[in-house]
């Protein structure tokens, strides 16, 4: 089975076609991120008109580079929520339009059950039940996993996401939009126990994270060394400081969701899983316990090879959905 998939859920625009689940026949990506540099952030109106621009060269390049005619591909996958409401809806359309043009299945893809498929992307023999991380830019969250499709919610964050911490701290740091790979590196020069920060903790719920304190804290500290001078070796040590904190914030919930099932796999997904401090820091603390999987090379971050590779299993279960039906959903759990 060969799966087109479709992702615009965000500011990349990208198409890839994987065959039965897990064989990345071709997979591309168009990056907005030059063009949404200058706000700092995503510009909506700006990522759905740069998807329509994109798309369809993109959908030709996927099929010219898997070797494949439209007529050679058996179903179309398309990320049809959580994201910007205008951009899904261009992804979404066109995936609908060419499933109907060429009388094949459709099949709406939940964007951040994506991001956990991607961990499952190397393995066939993944052990469950296991536990999900979801670190993202929009989103932040652990469930369980008790087999593919098939969740329980445990904890979400209350404030911000974990990449949307690390990009507004690296906003503070003045490095540009994303920030997660800029902290990333500057951390790797810094002392991680130059600054004392700690994550937030949420009131009846210690499975939930919250980091909306820990980033005004690293606002008052840039601020207080300014007040003098406020050196490279100071940013570094704030970004190497603020990346543990972090880190060593979602372990202890990690821990935590653990003694409350039995797991045999941790499961991580979304953008900020391509952080290495992160992947050896988690492989260190739980390695010899439980069998841990990361997202291949290039799947962390918003990609289309997981939105095929899942929609695959969604059709073997039966899943599809109906092209006259779905709707683009601007939020949405996924348990
Ligand atoms: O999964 P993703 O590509 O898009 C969403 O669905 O949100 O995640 C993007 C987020 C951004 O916030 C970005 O700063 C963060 O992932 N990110 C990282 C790293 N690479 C990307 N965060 C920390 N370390 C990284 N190396
Ligand atoms: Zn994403």
């Amino acid at each position: 089975m060969k799966i087109l998939g479709i992702e615009t859920t965000c500011d990349e625009t990208a198409c890839a076609v994987v065959e039965d689940g897990y064989k990345i026949l071709s997979n591309v990506l168009s990056t907005q991120i030059e063009q949404h540099q200058p706000y700092g952030g995503v510009y909506p109106e700006l990522a759905s008109r740069l998807h329509v621009d994109r798309l369809i060269p993109l959908i030709e390049l996927a099929l010219k580079e898997a070797n494949l005619e439209k007529k050679d591909i058996d179903a179309i996958a398309v990320s049809y929520a959580p994201g910007l409401i205008g951009a899904i809806t261009i992804g979404l359309s066109a995936a609908k339009a060419l499933s109907q043009a060429l009388g094949i299945p459709f099949i709406g893809v939940n964007h951040v059950e994506a991001h956990l498929y991607a961990a499952m992307m190397n393995n066939q023999t993944i052990q469950l039940p296991g536990l999900g991380l979801v670190l993202s830019g929009g989103h932040t969250f652990m469930v369980k996993v008790t087999r593919l499709g098939e969740y329980e919610m445990i904890s979400q964050t209350v404030d911000d996401s974990v990449g949307e911490a690390f990009d507004k701290v690296a906003r503070m740091l003045d490095l540009p939009y994303p920030g997660g790979p800029e902290i990333e590196k500057l951390a790797l020069k810094g002392n991680p126990e130059a600054f004392p920060l700690k994550a937030g903790t949420v009131k009846k719920n210690p499975l939930a994270f919250s980091l909306s304190g820990l980033k005004t804290n690293v606002l008052y500290t840039i601020q207080r060394l300014q007040k003098t001078s406020f050196t490279e070796n100071q940013k570094n040590d704030l970004a190497a400081s603020f990346q543990k904190v972090v880190f060593e914030d979602i372990a202890k919930k990690t821990s935590l969701a653990l003694s409350h099932f039995e797991a045999n796999s941790i499961l991580l997904g979304g953008g900020v899983t391509q952080n290495l401090a992160l992947q050896t820091f988690f492989n260190e603390t739980f390695g010899s316990d439980y069998e841990l999987y990361f997202p291949p090379k290039g799947l962390s971050v918003d990609n289309a090879a997981m939105i095929a590779g899942l929609g695959y299993h969604k059709l073997k279960q039966q899943k599809i959905s109906d092209p006259l039906d779905l709707k683009a959903h601007p939020r949405i759990s996924l348990a």
